[in-house]
């Protein structure tokens, strides 16, 4: 497909990781520009991706890729909360570059908190923490109807430095466009 190709929404599907995703996963999960704002080190193997999608994503309760048609483009979770904080969940995700501005995200997201709401029936709260240099994911959370809460100075690390962190949320009674 054509880089600079315009994609319909309407393509758009989420589904759950299958191995046979690996050389497409390693197209974003092999990315700088994705994994500068993401927990992943940059992956710089086919077996390392490998690893990462029977490890991590394919036993998670809701990790899915981000799909045009059946092609993987992206990654999105959903992590739920145990015990007393089973009221909430994080919200995580990363789409390969050459797709970005497109609304690609902003959708996924979308569908996925359509999902995570009756898959976990606890969860009222969904909340993403967002690199305060991060504008992009800003952006998509605003677009969505997050609430930012509040910036948390030097909260955790990442790639070797401590990092400015804003809380967003997002209620289950709360709109989303
Ligand atoms: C964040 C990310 C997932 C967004 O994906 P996307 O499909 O491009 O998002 P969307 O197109 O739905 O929305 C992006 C919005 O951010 C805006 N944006 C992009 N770069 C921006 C910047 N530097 N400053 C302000 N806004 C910016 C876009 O214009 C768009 O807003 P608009 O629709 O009002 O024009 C993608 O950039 C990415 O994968 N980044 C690396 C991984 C990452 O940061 N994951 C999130 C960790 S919290």
């Amino acid at each position: 497909m054509a880089k600079d190709m315009k994609i319909s929404l309407s393509e758009i599907t989420l589904r759950p990781y299958r191995t046979s995703d690996v050389d497409e996963f390693l197209i974003y999960g092999g990315d700088d520009k994705v994994t500068r704002f993401t927990r992943w080190n940059t992956f710089t193997s086919k077996e390392e991706a490998l690893f990462y999608i029977k490890d991590y994503c394919i036993p998670h309760p809701y990790c899915r890729s981000i799909c045009i048609g059946d092609r993987s483009i992206g990654f999105i979770i959903v992590v739920p909360h145990s015990g007393e904080d089973r009221c909430r969940a994080d919200v995580g995700y990363a789409l390969a570059s050459e797709y970005w501005g497109q609304g690609i995200t902003t959708k996924a997201v979308k569908m996925a908190i359509t999902e995570g709401l009756k898959e976990f029936p606890d969860v009222v709260r969904f909340q993403a923490l967002v690199e305060f240099e991060n504008k992009a994911s800003q952006r998509v959370l605003d677009k969505l109807g997050f609430l930012e809460e509040s910036v948390m100075r030097k909260y955790s690390f990442n790639k070797g430095q401590t990092r400015d962190m804003v809380m967003y949320s997002l209620l289950s009674t709360d709109p989303m466009p």
